[in-house]
């Protein structure tokens, strides 16, 4: 993995180069205070710069997998067909468990691995298959988010002010972005909103990554601490409340990033309706309930490291947990938006009806 500078604009998170055969993603831990690429060869960068969260938000993992298996098929140098198909289920182990809350990057290797099933003609073939699949998510993702920022933005209303949790913009998919790209569509079609970001500690995705985002597009906002959340929500100052999701239980349950679960209780017990917003592949219908969602611990060190006037501010050899992800029961969600339409409990009928229709709609 090597990372270089550039100031270039309009790019998307991540990016095939066809003429090196390299994968390029914007490195989104030292963002907004400098813009840098890592460029990866292989499935095994890729699947560090998952774990490193150089590559982050549930939709962009997937994609950054699908490429890490067409990097893994690149590498390849023999010519047998069986041993090739050999190396790249090691390689789908390998994706899948860099990070193992987001269902994402499960569904998007399994998507490769399914274009690859009947082929047995030659590597090559098998091969080219891969690097089309990896291109075909990575254009759908688009695609499907503007579906869903079109369904999402109806239901804004000209003077809204929302809350908006983690990075769910551009950056967290390969672009516009799903929670806030539909707050974005409000935006650009005239509604005057603002967003209430929350910080995401620790690794404050909100406050680098979506406040970064909405000064991009002119979007009015201001950054507040999770835990002012409710405070805004008891003052009747919020409207609505959007988030994303990691992954979505057949019950309608939502894996979403550490505190939406408390900022969706808040949201529940002040009567202000809490969106979840993400593409259908973020639905498992394998897991029945979120209780079942594995959910990833993260090391203690993002949550230690806080220093104020340059200090350390915690004591030394204090410890911490660090749950990156935490479970909102379906009963604190108003619906759940997607790229078929929005989804109203009862969820699991609905969420059933919705993964089975083959057009919009369900
Ligand atoms: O740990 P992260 O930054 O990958 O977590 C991301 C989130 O929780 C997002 O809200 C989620 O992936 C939806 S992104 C469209």
């Amino acid at each position: 993995m090597r990372a270089f500078f550039s100031a270039g604009k309009n790019m998307r998170t991540i990016e095939w180069n066809s003429s090196s055969n390299e994968l390029r993603m914007i490195d989104q831990r030292i963002l907004p205070s400098s813009l840098e690429f890592v460029i990866c060869n292989n499935d095994l960068q890729v699947a560090d710069a998952i774990r490193l969260m150089v590559i982050r938000g549930a939709p962009a993992i997937g994609v950054a997998a699908a490429y890490g298996m067409a990097l893994a098929a690149n590498q390849y140098g023999g010519d047998n067909v069986g041993e090739l198909k050999n190396k790249l289920s090691g390689s789908a182990d390998l994706l899948i468990s860099s990070r193992p809350t987001a269902v994402n990057i499960k569904w998007a290797v399994h998507k490769v691995l399914d274009s690859i099933y009947d082929i047995n003609d030659s590597c090559k073939t098998i091969k080219n298959i891969c690097l089309q699949t990896a291109h075909d998510l990575a254009e759908n993702d688009i695609v499907t988010n503007k579906k869903i920022a079109e369904f999402g933005e109806a239901l804004i209303q000209d003077g809204d002010t929302i809350i908006h949790h983690c990075n769910t913009g551009s950056l967290a998919t390969v672009d516009w972005g799903t929670a806030l790209g539909v707050i974005r569509l409000a935006h650009e079609r005239g509604k005057k909103i603002q967003v209430l970001v929350d910080e995401t500690r620790p690794r404050l995705q909100g406050a680098r990554l979506t406040a970064w985002e909405l000064a991009q597009y002119g979007i009015p906002f201001h950054i507040i601490t999770d835990s002012a959340a409710g405070y805004f929500l008891s003052k009747g100052e919020v409207q609505r409340v959007f988030f994303g999701a990691d992954r979505v239980a057949r019950n309608g349950d939502v894996a979403n990033k550490i505190g939406t679960y408390m900022l969706a209780l808040a949201a529940h017990e002040n009567n202000v309706p809490a969106y979840s917003v993400f593409p259908l592949s973020t639905v498992d219908m394998d897991t029945l309930n979120g209780q079942l969602i594995p959910i990833e611990e993260r090391e203690e060190q993002e949550v230690l490291d806080i220093q104020v006037g340059g200090r350390v501010v915690v004591p030394q050899g204090a410890r911490a947990r660090n749950p990156a992800f935490d479970v909102t029961p379906n009963q604190y969600i108003t619906g759940l938006i997607t790229e078929k339409g929005i989804i109203y409990p009862p969820y699991e009928l609905n969420l059933r009806k919705a993964a089975a229709s083959p057009g919009e709609g369900f």
